[in-house]
């Protein structure tokens, strides 16, 4: 029996870079939010012993190097089961993207192993087994609007942002999330060593070392979240409804509070030097109205975030028309994604 699973994106909604760890990870604060945007992925146990990958898309790996891959063996030795897995994947989503399509794909791999096998792990076991295979696993297993804390694995569910329209442009340049990292460490220790030329006290108490952002960000997010809780109590409602942009009570906006945080991805400051031509492309969502744009995780994608289908349909159309593909769809509450999934 093959079993068929829908494999969604993620954007990032900010996404703070902090120190460098001894376990050569970075850690880092981010909000994950799910989109519509999805590959579809079958899985089939069948008698025999090894794993086997399908895709039309050359530029998706057959081996050890796809997290599809990686996840099959941790996944069957947790359900104690064995035999030969065939994984097909239809690959929709930009491969090194920055929407964590491959992360997607290996969680949407762990789900549907479950369902071919009719056996369940527990939601600590499959969350300790995503973030073994990559820190972008786990929010997978959560959906919707998720915090993300450590390395990106710690993941935490946020009460849901409304489902927004939004536009992904995937300018089709590969972006390595690693090769990024250490672009970034590269920048972290020039403005360290400027830091350490600069002869003014004042200059060297308000430039912000990767700790210090990291402390801002925190509170960015705290003030953000208590704001909705605060929200809640004073309206006495869950966060739902349509997003409305201007001029009206915080239980209406909440995407809109939380962009008006300052929220920045960090990975801009060393992806967009790199590639001029994406500062563009965000500026394109912006001149057509997002309400926000960023590029997610490291890129190349840029999402825009829209009041309206309208407004994201239109945002499509010039970015089509300026020679960028790009696609309108729209974010996902945690209902939805889980709703969606098996559908
Ligand atoms: O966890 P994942 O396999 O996606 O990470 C790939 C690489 O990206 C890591 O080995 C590390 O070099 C880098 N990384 C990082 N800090 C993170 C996440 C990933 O430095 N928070």
């Amino acid at each position: 029996m093959s079993v068929t699973v829908r494999s969604f994106a993620k954007i990032n909604l900010g996404l703070c870079i902090g120190p460098l760890r001894p376990d050569g990870f970075h850690d880092l604060r981010t909000i994950y939010q799910t989109v519509a945007l999805h590959d579809v992925i079958r899985v089939e146990v069948t008698r025999g012993t090894g794993i086997e990958i399908r895709c039309k898309d050359p530029r998706v790996p057959k081996d050890q190097s796809n997290t599809c891959y990686r996840i099959v063996e941790p996944a069957m030795s947790a359900l104690g089961a064995k035999g030969r897995v065939v994984i097909d994947i239809e690959k929709k989503l930009p491969v090194q993207g920055g929407l964590g399509g491959g992360s997607a794909n290996a969680v949407a791999v762990l789900l549907a192993l479950e369902h071919a096998l009719k056996k369940q792990l527990s939601d600590a076991d499959k969350l300790r087994i995503a973030a073994d295979v990559g820190s972008d696993l786990p929010l997978f297993l959560v959906g919707g609007t998720v915090l993300g804390l450590g390395h990106g694995e710690q993941v935490s569910p946020l009460p849901d942002l409304p489902s927004v329209a939004c536009v992904i442009a995937t300018p089709g340049i590969s972006i390595s999330t690693p090769k990024a990292f250490a672009d970034w460490d590269g920048l972290q220790a020039s403005a360290k060593d400027e830091r350490a030329a600069t002869p003014s006290k004042r200059a060297k108490l308000t430039a912000s070392t990767p700790s210090d952002r990291m402390l801002m960000c925190g509170r960015r997010f705290s003030a953000w979240l208590s704001g909705l809780s605060q929200s809640k109590i004073r309206t006495g409602k869950a966060l739902s409804g349509v997003l409305v942009p201007r001029g009206r009570g915080r239980a209406e906006n909440p995407l809109l509070d939380l962009v008006r945080t300052g929220i920045e991805n960090d990975f801009e400051r060393v992806v967009f030097p790199k590639y001029p031509e994406l500062i563009k492309v965000k500026r394109v969502l912006e001149d057509a109205g997002a309400l926000y744009a960023s590029l997610s995780g490291s890129g190349s994608a840029i999402y825009g975030l829209f009041e309206s289908k309208p407004s994201a349909a239109k945002a499509v159309a010039r970015l089509r028309k300026a020679g960028t593909s790009a696609v309108a769809t729209s974010t996902l509450t945690r209902q939805q994604y889980w709703k969606k999934i098996f559908d």
